[in-house]
């Protein structure tokens, strides 16, 4: 039996859909804990290059049954164009299955989500837009249409006619937006019913039971611990918990169940969106990490903020998730470079912290100490062990992996599926 949680460790697109598809091939069942299609996994096979973004990316592994789970948020349009986008280059999503406790998005949450960014002006969070926050708010605030209700036709226009009631005074008055009619609500979410209604299970029985008969359950965490609502920059964060609590939370996975959490992370730090980011540069070399390494966001297109290693982040995010291993992805983009600078602590205002500090304003205030290690100049994209690393390399690897909170598991030294070193697998822990 194995419970493995998949745990974003900085601000997102570390590389998550990749270290899913690794895995995937070898559990029963991927389960995505948080988020929606906010999301953007990518995961390239053989060559060929698959987005994924409302659905785990162990949709494209053979023989695991992927479950959008209870913690998640689902769009239905985006849920049905993904499928049929998928089918359509021939993978298969017929075992895909959704919790009846999943929350689903209204198209009110969407219009919700881009007034209030455009309202914020300045403060704005530079969401994704497309309706999570909203759609998180109205599950805490206990107005939110989940998918079983679709499984209870007058429930369901209940809720949405309750849920109305409120949002319209919102956007007539506060917004100068009109007015959303309760039916065309009811008649987008029942024009999915036919299709939705046999993927609604009992997510959190069917793992369980699965994990008692000794099956292989992986957790794919969306999003990141810097962007988790508690743990995160908040208020620049996603609106649900994407640390490995949440996880088990998100997926109704219990912590003692738990065999390990792999904390993924880049050799380097990226962002998309807006707040603090200690270790962004805007120099050439911040333009270096965002063309050679392709970072540009898969769900909205936008340029990734791009910075050095922040060791600081890495402890942070080693303490708040318990990782038992690290991936490190994207090695392969820092070859040739000359000197690698690694963050090792903050000056804040004149005082050195070697710990995340306190308070935000703290943190938006740290100015990154570096310490730099030399750069190899050889291609290690062929890499497949650690011995085939070119010294310096490995020198790297090693210095973080003494200051980031836990072991170095797997290396990723190119997209392909392939291209992975592999020093401890998560599998046998
Ligand atoms: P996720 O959101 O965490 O799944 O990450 P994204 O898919 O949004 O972004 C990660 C990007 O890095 C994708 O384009 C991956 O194909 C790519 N990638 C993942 N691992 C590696 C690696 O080791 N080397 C390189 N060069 N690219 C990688
Ligand atoms: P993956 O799973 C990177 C960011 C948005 C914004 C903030 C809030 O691919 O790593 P939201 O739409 O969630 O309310 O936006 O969070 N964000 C991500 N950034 N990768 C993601 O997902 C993200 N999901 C949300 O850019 O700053
Ligand atoms: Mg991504």
């Amino acid at each position: 039996m194995a419970a493995i949680i998949i745990v974003g460790a900085q601000w997102g697109d570390e590389g998550k859909g990749k270290a899913t598809d690794i895995l995937g091939g070898r559990v029963d069942y991927v389960v995505k804990p948080n988020g929606g299609n906010n999301a953007g996994h990518t995961v390239v096979v053989g060559g060929e290059k698959y987005e994924l973004k409302l659905l785990p990316a162990g949709v494209l592994s053979e023989n695991a049954t992927p479950i959008i789970g209870n913690g998640c948020v689902v769009n239905l349009e985006a849920l049905f164009d993904e499928i049929d986008g998928l089918e359509a280059r021939g993978a298969k999503a017929s075992r895909l299955r959704v919790s009846g406790n999943a929350h689903m998005v209204a198209p009110y949450h969407q219009t919700l989500d881009r007034v209030t960014e455009r309202f914020l002006g300045k403060r704005a969070i530079g969401t994704t837009g497309r309706g999570i926050g909203p759609t998180y708010a109205d599950k805490v605030g206990r107005v939110g249409l989940r998918v079983q209700d679709i499984l209870d036709e007058s429930i369901l226009r209940q809720k949405i006619e309750s849920a109305l009631a409120q949002k319209n005074q919102i956007l007539v008055k506060l917004y100068n937006r009109r007015a959303i009619d309760p039916n065309e609500v009811f008649e987008y979410f029942m024009s999915y019913a036919d299709r939705l209604r046999p993927m609604i299970i009992d997510a959190e029985y069917e793992l369980n039971r699965a994990l008692d008969n000794g099956k292989h359950v992986l957790m794919e965490g969306g999003q990141a611990t810097m962007l988790d609502v508690d743990h995160g920059t908040y208020p620049f964060v996603t609106s649900s918990n994407p640390t490995s609590g949440g996880a088990c939370v998100g997926s109704g996975i219990g912590p003692t169940k738990i065999t390990s959490v792999l904390g993924i992370m880049k050799a380097y730090t990226t962002r998309v969106g807006a707040g603090p980011f200690p270790t962004e540069l805007f120099d050439k070399w911040g333009e270096y990490l965002q063309t050679t390494g392709g970072e540009v966001g898969v769900n909205t297109g936008r340029k990734r903020r791009c910075g050095w290693y922040d060791s600081v982040l890495a402890r942070y995010a080693a303490r708040v998730n318990g990782f038992t291993d690290l991936f490190i992805t994207k090695l392969d983009v820092l070859t040739g470079i000359g000197e690698i600078p690694i963050c090792v602590a903050y000056d804040v205002d004149g005082v050195r912290h070697d710990e995340m500090p306190l308070t935000q304003s703290e943190f938006h205030h740290a100015v990154p100490i570096y310490e730099t290690m030399p750069a190899w100049d050889e291609d290690i994209t062929g890499c497949r062990t650690f011995d085939e690393l070119p010294d310096k390399a490995k020198d790297y690897l090693n210095r973080l992996e003494e200051l980031s909170g836990a072991r170095i598991s797997y290396i990723g030294v190119g997209p392909g599926r392939d291209q992975t070193i592999v020093v401890n697998d998560v599998m046998e822990n």
